[in-house]
């Protein structure tokens, strides 16, 4: 049993100006799988290492079942951890390799080989344990990094970027792997990625980082469809949310586009006139207008058609926006280059920005 929490915690590098984690808070619960996502530089890693142990904590606390270890070597903090590079000892048996660590600890022989046979059987590598790392495939040499981490028996598995090394196709089946994996183990994991497929799709929920900082905590679908941000909205989907900025219509019920479009909304608060706001909208959250959409409407001219079987991509091109817009449309649509668009946007998935703050206006 362990649950995570990070209290107010900071980073700061020796010799450095500049925090690079800047006062995060987070409470992952027993057996949660909580994800952390963000681009490159945004902290990830340093936040994931200061639970490990591998980091000095600059401020705040961090706690792993109830008990602060910002003191704790990483030896004491019954964690485990699996990298990208998970650098198996090239001359040991997959056998070899799992027990290492457990040998290291002085655990008795008849105990590593039963924990060695059953993480091997829950990796499928039972009929493995001779083989050198070279007679494995990437996907298992992967799994025999997975079962290093098994055999500790940690109450908190942390990841970081274990996938990104595995070609397109092995990513997605080892994803499912490990969710599976750590679902049936039920240990409290921390997964850093900067892949927002792999994080929708593992974590029970994600904490999405900009810049040192969390900017939104939440389920897969609370992020979808409830962005606290653009910086979240625009991470999360692909191709990413469509931002439309204008401003609020002399009436209050709808938004003015730059090229002199009206979108209405009754998001707008009164009182707002005048104000800028930026409209977001997902691609496939665009679909060409019907009669009863008057309104809730804007025109593109249609400059490149992207067939993809199942849905077709339209980049459409708006009066007063650099930026292409795009709308996911089905498979079946019929369109073409130098069509006439009236695309139509449901109001429930409207969502509207302070363009200035980039935060989701209530
Ligand atoms: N050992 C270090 N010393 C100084 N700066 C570092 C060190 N490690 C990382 N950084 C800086 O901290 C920031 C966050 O890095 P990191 O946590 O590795 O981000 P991520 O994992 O999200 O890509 C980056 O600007 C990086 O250059
Ligand atoms: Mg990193």
């Amino acid at each position: 049993m362990a649950d995570i929490e990070i209290r107010s915690v900071r980073k700061t590098y020796p010799g450095a100006k500049e925090e690079v984690i800047k006062g995060i808070d987070c409470k992952v619960a027993d057996g949660e799988f909580l994800v952390m996502l963000g681009p490159s530089g945004c902290g990830k890693s340093t936040l994931l290492r200061m639970v490990a142990g591998l980091e000095v904590i600059s401020k705040g606390e961090i706690a792993i079942g109830g008990r602060v270890v910002n003191n704790l070597e990483p030896k004491d903090r019954d964690i485990a951890m699996v990298f990208q590079n998970y650098a198996l000892y090239p001359h040991m048996s997959v056998f070899d390799n799992m027990a290492y660590g457990l040998k290291i600890k002085g655990v008795a022989k008849a105990e590593i080989e039963r924990r060695v046979k059953e993480s091997a059987g829950l990796l499928g590598l039972a009929d493995f344990l001779d083989r050198k790392p070279r007679q494995l495939s990437g996907g298992q040499r992967q799994r025999v990094a997975m079962g290093r981490a098994i055999v500790r028996e940690p109450k908190v598995f942390l990841f970081d970027e274990p996938l990104s090394n595995l070609d397109a196709k092995l990513r997605t089946q080892m994803r499912v792997e490990i969710r599976k994996l750590q679902g049936r183990l039920g240990i409290t994991s921390l997964y850093v990625t900067h892949d927002q497929v792999e994080a929708m799709t593992l974590g029970d929920r994600l904490m999405v980082m900009n810049g040192g900082a969390a900017e939104q905590v939440g389920t897969p679908l609370e992020i979808y469809h409830k962005p606290a941000s653009m910086f979240v909205a625009g991470f999360i989907g692909s191709p990413a949310m469509n931002f439309l900025p204008g401003r609020v219509t002399a009436d209050g019920a709808a938004v003015e586009l730059p090229g002199g479009q009206v979108v209405q909304t009754d998001r707008v608060r009164q009182g707002a006139a005048g104000r800028p706001v930026t409209i977001g909208v997902r691609p496939e959250h665009l679909r060409p207008a019907g009669e009863n959409d008057q309104g809730h409407t804007f025109v593109v001219q249609v400059d490149l058609v992207e067939a993809l079987g199942a849905d077709t991509v339209v980049h459409g091109a708006a009066p007063g926006f650099v930026e292409p817009i795009l709308a996911r449309l089905p498979g079946s649509a019929q369109v073409k280059v130098g069509d006439r668009l009236d695309l139509a946007i449901a109001e429930g998935e409207l969502h509207l920005f302070d363009p200035t703050t980039g935060r989701a206006l209530p």
